[in-house]
């Protein structure tokens, strides 16, 4: 094993390989507890949550696996009385946003692809890029630019079609709207991140998608390559915090062996 650019390696077949082995001395009673003791909280305390912790969390939020690594996520932390004013409204008044600490928006965004993929090549790990990694990140922003009117994106659908005929391959994202669907999935796992990281503190969290994008939108100054997705609640559990026990429909009816 060597220990360059502390950067562990290993020799596997002849090869110098990354070394990072799955650590053994987890703890599983201690995530049932944070996973199971999350809910839907819609009335929180006037406690703050400290600095630190907001910190620790949005950090551990942006551990979330995330498409080609390209993390497509933006957290604003709403701070500023006029704005936070306007985002409870933009909330449509809920409670969880009215009594929330804080008010996180979670914005998925489709315009990065290029800039990303530029800084992956830049800050890689590693000495040595693998050749086809290295082209991957080159390659993607073409390979994911819908064009205009979505022509490019179209094109590479038929492509893909006739391809597909004989082989697997990769399909889309082909339109704007695919792309939004893509930086979607990696940002909300990065939200799924964050409220587990608060309950683990100990604080609590509403997701909420019940509000006005347009009008988040406009308040944060977002592009339209910006779809803020959700807005987060974060504080501390009032007692009467959740408003009924937790409801999930049998197993069977979503999980299936084929
Ligand atoms: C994407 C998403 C959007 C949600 N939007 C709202 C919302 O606007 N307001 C609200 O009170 N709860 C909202 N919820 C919370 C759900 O209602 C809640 O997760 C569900 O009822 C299950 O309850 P539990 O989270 O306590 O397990 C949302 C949850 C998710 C995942």
């Amino acid at each position: 094993m060597s220990d360059a650019l502390n950067t562990k390696t290993i020799m596997v077949d002849g090869k110098q390989r990354y070394y990072e082995p799955a650590p053994t001395d987890m703890n599983v009673e201690a995530f049932r507890q944070v996973v199971t003791s999350r809910r839907s909280v819609r009335k929180f305390t006037d406690k703050q949550i400290p600095q630190e912790v907001m910190d620790d969390c949005l950090d551990m939020a942006m551990l979330a696996p995330c498409s080609s690594g390209l993390q497509p996520w933006e957290f604003y932390v709403v701070r500023s009385k006029d704005k936070k004013e306007k985002l409870v409204k933009a909330c449509l008044s809920q409670l969880a946003a009215k009594t929330a600490a804080e008010l996180i928006v979670c914005v998925a965004r489709t315009d990065r692809i290029g800039d990303y993929a530029q800084k992956m090549l830049h800050d890689w790990p590693t000495p040595n890029m693998p050749t086809l990694v290295k082209r991957y990140y080159q390659l993607i922003p073409y390979n994911y630019a819908p064009g205009p009117l979505n022509s490019f994106g179209m094109f590479k659908k038929a492509a893909s079609r006739l391809g597909g005929l004989v082989t697997p391959i990769p399909r889309g994202p082909y339109t704007s709207t695919d792309l939004e669907l893509w930086a979607t999935k990696s940002t909300a796992l990065a939200c799924e991140n964050l409220v587990l990281a608060f309950r683990a503190h100990g604080f609590d969290t509403c997701m909420m998608e019940g509000f006005d994008e347009h009008r988040v939108s406009k308040m944060l100054k977002l592009p339209s390559s910006a779809l803020p997705i959700m807005v987060i609640g974060a504080g501390e559990r009032a007692d009467d915090g959740v408003f009924f026990p937790q409801i999930r429909f049998d197993r069977e009816l979503f999980i299936h062996e084929v």
